[in-house]
């Protein structure tokens, strides 16, 4: 059932390469396949642990179709369950809200804890008696999904099958390091989301290269030139590019946001752009950081939940609220400055005869080596 796109030409230099077939972009089969292949397989983002921000939070979320539950738990970790009772499969909760004692099926009231184990059994072996011995609860807690929190984005790993996060993802974690230090959220105004119709990967096509900025970001680009970036390329786990010219935003009596850290020179006026495969974009400056979770609505619809973080030093203070704002407002801009091209190439693929396109050797190396990664998790998964 499944089109057997030419996987071939994609994962191969970038100066041969071509992009992804059209399918990947247009077709709800290639879609169902990346949905296993790509996410499912993988460690995607899901949401950020500021979604559910104290203990007994629940938020349910459904990811592809398949409904996820993300409490807090007691000792304050985030926990993913599938949002599906055990009995007879009732979905537990459908809107987000504090948990006061289990998480009670609103069906035959069947309770679970906040780390997901079956608590109690109303009634199930006859009025009165609340167990009964085929009733085996330590066997029928809510089905846990690997999940892993960094840098408060919640990655969960639906098929359970991929090796450990850290280890996945060592190099960037070697590569950030220094920014190993706890960060707070910006509070409301730093939380917002963009509707945008295009496929997923798209997104973070557009997000990986610089290449675009002169004419696509023409404000951006007044003071931070193409020549003033690089570009990032991992194989098989992320890409993106870093400029060399950042500039800390200033308030009215000249405020800026408190560094994260002690950071080493290239900080100074560095930053990185990185997205983290599949699903999650990336930007690291010395004193802000934000993640854009990608959340596949459909095969040519995706939200873009963007969340902005700042150092625990004083950043999130009152007296920096409006430094906060004109940062969340600043980043909305640009990121709304790329709606068109992201939904523009999502059009361009209705186009029979356009071809996967042609790279620019030495643009759009970090967008390739997106499209590689992607064409191998498929073409390992046609071949199991
Ligand atoms: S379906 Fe949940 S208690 Fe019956
Ligand atoms: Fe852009």
């Amino acid at each position: 059932m499944n089109v057997q796109t030419d996987l071939g030409s994609v994962m191969t230099s970038v100066a041969q390469a071509k992009g992804l077939p059209n399918a990947h972009y247009i077709s709800d089969e290639v879609f169902e396949e990346e949905k296993q292949a790509v996410l499912f397989d993988q460690w995607a983002g899901i949401g950020v642990g500021n979604d559910v921000p104290e203990i007994g939070d629940a938020r349910p979320v459904e990811f592809l179709g398949m409904p996820l539950l993300v409490v807090r738990d007691r000792d304050g970790e985030v926990g993913v369950f599938q949002n599906t009772c055990r009995h007879r499969g009732m979905i537990l909760v459908t809107e987000p809200r504090k948990i006061e004692g289990a998480i009670r099926c609103p069906y035959h009231s069947w309770c679970y804890s906040l780390k997901g184990a079956l608590k109690s059994t109303p009634h199930v072996g006859g009025p009165g008696r609340n167990t009964h011995d085929d009733i085996k609860r330590s066997e029928l807690g809510l089905v846990r999904i690997r999940s892993h929190v960094w840098n408060d984005v919640i990655f969960v790993n639906v098929n359970g099958n991929a090796a450990p996060f850290e280890e996945v993802h060592a190099n960037l974690l070697a590569r950030w390091a220094e920014f190993d230090v706890p960060m707070v959220h910006g509070g409301a105004t730093s939380s917002f989301k963009l509707e945008v119709e295009t496929n997923w990967k798209l997104a973070v096509e557009n997000y990986c290269e610089s290449y675009h900025l002169p004419w696509v970001h023409p404000g951006l680009n007044s003071y931070s030139r193409l020549e003033d970036h690089y570009n990032i390329e991992v194989p098989g786990a992320y890409s993106g590019q870093g400029t060399l010219v950042y500039r800390q935003l200033k308030g009215d009596a000249g405020e800026v946001f408190p560094d994260f850290t002690t950071h080493s020179k290239q900080w100074d006026e560095g930053a990185e752009y990185i997205a983290i495969y599949p699903n999650v974009l990336l930007g690291l400056h010395r004193d802000h950081f934000y993640s854009i979770v990608l959340e596949p609505k459909s095969l040519d619809r995706t939200v873009e939940h963007v969340e902005i973080y700042y150092s625990k030093e004083g950043a999130a203070s009152e007296a920096l609220t409006p430094l906060r704002d004109a940062n969340a407002t600043l980043w909305e801009g640009v990121f709304v400055e790329d709606v068109f091209v992201v939904e523009g190439m999502q059009k361009g693929r209705q186009g029979t005869f356009f071809d996967g396109g042609k790279f620019s050797p030495e643009m759009d190396g970090p967008t390739h080596n997106f499209h590689h990664w992607v064409a191998s998790k498929v073409d390992e998964a046609r071949r199991r």
